[in-house]
């Protein structure tokens, strides 16, 4: 009998290194991000290169993975205690909830970890801003166009859920 597919959490290790670095080559593309060049798609995924990511393991405040059988399907990063630099979800996983789970579970750690920080902040993109909206953040800027990257800065107001006023 075949045994259901596991999927868990875990932080993420340099081990990862390649498999984060593929899982963003295959999300970051002109498909699930609209609107931006080839050339800002790339520097994304320089910027999650196996040697980046492997220096950012050990400086990043926040960072782990979602796994399915073994597979990385899903990864968030936190390069600041206040600064969300990246979700990202496999696209043949997406709508199950496990992007909102690593964010759910980042946010959780890292108010955690510090305690006082009042605003966290991320840059959002036209697709996955209904997602972060949906999470309580609001846009703190317009959909700008910087370097052909299309974003909007989004932030969350931490005292609120700390207090129990949301
Ligand atoms: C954004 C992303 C991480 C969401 O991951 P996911 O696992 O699909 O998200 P979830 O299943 O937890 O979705 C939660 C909610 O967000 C909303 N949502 C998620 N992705 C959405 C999208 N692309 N467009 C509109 N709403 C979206 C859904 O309404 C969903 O709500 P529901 O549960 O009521 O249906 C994923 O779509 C992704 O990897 N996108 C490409 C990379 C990217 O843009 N990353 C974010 C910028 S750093």
């Amino acid at each position: 009998m075949n045994e259901a597919p596991v999927l868990s959490f875990r932080p993420a290790a340099t081990d990862d290194a390649a498999h984060v670095a593929s899982l963003v080559q295959r999300t970051f593309t002109s498909n699930h991000v609209p609107g931006w060049s080839i050339e800002s798609l790339r520097s994304i995924h320089d910027a999650n290169s196996v040697e980046a990511l492997v220096g950012s393991f050990s400086e990043a405040s926040y960072q782990s993975v979602a796994v399915l059988d073994k597979q990385i399907i899903g990864y968030i990063s936190f390069a600041k205690p206040h600064l969300l630099s990246i979700v990202a979800v496999d696209a043949a996983h997406h709508g199950q909830g496990i992007g909102s789970s690593l964010l759910r579970d980042a946010i959780d750690v890292v108010e955690k970890a510090n305690p006082a920080l009042e605003v966290l902040q991320v840059n959002a993109t036209e697709r996955s801003q209904p997602f972060y909206a949906k999470h309580g953040f609001y846009p703190i800027s317009p959909m700008i166009n910087v370097l052909d990257r299309r974003f909007m800065r989004m932030a969350m107001w931490l005292r609120p859920r700390r207090m129990g006023w949301a």
